[in-house]
């Protein structure tokens, strides 16, 4: 019988400090206080994200690269909605495809864009890896407060996410 471990995470109602499952480790996550969420273009992002990307953003246009946000702050709600959305049977998925799955993204309630202080940069391709505006970033994001979340081979056992940012020490 297939563990009930794997609907109670994917439907939201998981209310452990983090998952870990097949060697992947996602950490919980406060979704961020509506007063601190701000428009930063199109996307909200908690206040202190975007004045360290609007001080970025800049920088990087002087250099000729062009920085946007494509996703900022997530609700655990809304979360729960893109979780389960590649799944055959939505809230029942087969081991299989819930551990593919939980590789790239995170259960409602345990993503980094739920406190508003994680963006993904420009693209959500691993071949952003390959772009100037990735290579910008390696070298000046860390001295506008920003790291890398995901890198290749991290410790929580994520795949690569080179467009994946979050403000450090947050
Ligand atoms: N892609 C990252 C893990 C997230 O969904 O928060
Ligand atoms: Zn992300």
């Amino acid at each position: 019988m297939k563990s009930n471990i794997i609907q109670e995470i994917t439907t939201g109602n998981y209310d452990g400090e983090k998952i870990v499952y097949a060697g992947i480790t996602h950490y919980k996550f406060n979704d961020c206080a509506p007063q601190d969420l701000v428009f930063c273009g199109e996307k909200q992002v908690h206040k202190e994200l975007a004045k360290a990307f609007i001080e970025m953003q800049k920088a990087a246009k002087k250099d000729g690269i062009t920085l946007e946000i494509v996703s900022g702050f997530r609700s655990k709600e809304y979360q729960k909605t893109i979780f389960p959305c590649k799944f055959k049977d939505k809230l029942n998925p087969s081991e299989e495809e819930f551990i593919a799955r939980l590789k790239y993204s995170a259960p409602p309630g345990f993503s980094e864009h739920h406190t508003g202080l994680a963006i993904d940069i420009n693209s959500l391709e691993e071949d952003f890896a390959d772009t100037k505006e990735y290579k910008w970033l390696l070298e000046h994001a860390e001295s506008f407060g920003f790291e890398m979340s995901f890198p290749k081979n991290n410790s929580q056992g994520l795949g690569f996410e080179p467009w994946h940012w979050r403000l450090k020490n947050k």
